[in-house]
């Protein structure tokens, strides 16, 4: 079991990692005293398969459980689904000693954050995220959102969870494009940050996707000590240190939303957004081809896509627009200098992006 310590004062929280270690959350929970009545927000899918587990070590700790299910989609991030979830909560919140368990993916992980958040001005909340995604990125660091229908993640919070607890022993049910999709963002923070965990992928991409334990608990603790350090320095994204995070986002955005979020999924659009920063950067003379042909290499290996389909650059071009990280009229890259480094770079000149675009869509809708 690994543990990492994220340090925000008295919102310090552990991340906690292991494999089939579950049936231990009642234990850590405990030590929290958080409260004893547990709300645990879920969709059917995952309660299926592991909610009898997560019953049994609440109620082994003397917990009062109760489960809400939310639709298994992206639509359940609404503030329509956050009130309703409220008004049911409620009910239960009779001895006002509730706290609230995120038991899913990024999805029910940001809509419950979001809640927890909310209710009676914060209640305290448990991350226990059963995909890679949410295991390495989504349920570290606090950023709680639902959509609406003009953008994604436009309402939120920063608010921080009690606890991680991610046991990788959950990732054996996960489709393996979901897999694949998580693993775009381990890929990110081997580029920004960690040259180790880059070659480690490289090496042993093929035990991850085989979903070996001790890989798979590797690069899951990994990401969550570098993410840790990052948000620690920088929890509202105000000092210019957790905006590396945003690595292949600016244009990976700017693809799922043009694909009207259908054809790629999050890792996969940025998976293709990594590969136009990696171009912007080799054309501006920061790295290498070598390095850029690596990059591309790992993204190919672990069957992510290369090249954009069916997605067109004016599309993609008007979605770049519309992106949260436009601030004012300038546009803001994520660029690298080597595997590791990173270079923040504004209002990159329009025909360098699309530029780059060009070279990597394929057949243009
Ligand atoms: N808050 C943040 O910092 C942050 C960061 C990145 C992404 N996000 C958000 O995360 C969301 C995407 O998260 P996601 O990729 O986890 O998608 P998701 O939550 O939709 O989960 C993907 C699918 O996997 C299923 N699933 C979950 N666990 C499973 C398991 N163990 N076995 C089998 N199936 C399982 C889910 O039911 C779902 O169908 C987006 O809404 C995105 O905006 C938030
Ligand atoms: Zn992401």
């Amino acid at each position: 079991m690994h543990i990492a310590k994220l340090n925000l004062k008295e919102r310090s929280y552990n991340i906690i990692v292991g494999s089939n270690i579950l049936n231990l959350l009642g234990k850590h929970i405990i030590k929290l005293n958080i409260g004893c009545d547990a709300y645990i927000i879920t969709n059917a899918s995952v309660k299926n398969k592991y909610g009898s587990v997560l019953r049994k070590t609440l109620k082994q700790a003397n917990l009062n459980v109760r489960f809400k299910l939310v639709p298994d989609s992206e639509e359940s991030k609404s503030i329509a689904m956050a009130s309703s979830v409220i008004e049911d909560m409620v009910q239960y919140d009779r001895k006002r000693r509730i706290f609230i368990i995120a038991f899913g993916g990024g999805v029910v992980g940001d809509l419950t954050g979001f809640i927890a958040s909310i209710y009676k001005r914060g209640v305290p909340y448990v991350q226990v995220p059963t995909t890679l995604l949410g295991q390495v990125d989504s349920s570290i660091g606090g950023k709680t959102a639902v959509d609406l229908i003009q953008g994604k993640n436009l309402v939120g919070s920063f608010y921080q969870p009690r606890l991680v607890f991610s046991d990788v022993g959950l990732l054996r049910t996960l489709s393996i494009r979901q897999l694949q999709s998580g693993l775009a963002e381990v890929i990110k923070y081997g580029i920004i940050k960690d040259p180790g965990l880059f070659n480690y992928l490289e090496k042993r991409n093929r035990d991850i996707l085989a979903l070996k334990p001790s890989a798979l608990e590797y690069i899951v603790s990994r990401c969550g000590y570098i993410k840790a350090k990052i948000v620690q320095q920088d929890e509202r994204e105000k000092r210019g240190i957790r905006t590396i995070l945003n690595f292949g986002h600016t244009i990976g955005h700017a693809i799922e939303a043009a694909a009207n979020y259908k054809r790629y999924n999050h890792g996969e659009a940025i998976a293709l957004g990594m590969l136009i920063a990696c171009d912007i950067s080799r054309d501006s003379n920061l790295i290498n081809r070598e390095i850029s042909e690596r990059v591309e290499n790992l993204i190919r290996t672990v069957g992510l896509p290369t090249r954009i389909q069916k997605v067109s650059l004016p599309d993609i071009i008007n979605a770049h627009y519309r992106d949260k990280k436009f601030i004012g009229s300038k546009n803001r890259f994520v660029l690298i200098k080597g595997i590791g480094k990173t270079k923040i770079i504004e209002n990159i000149p329009l025909k360098i992006i699309r530029e780059s675009l060009k070279t990597r869509i394929s057949c243009a809708a």
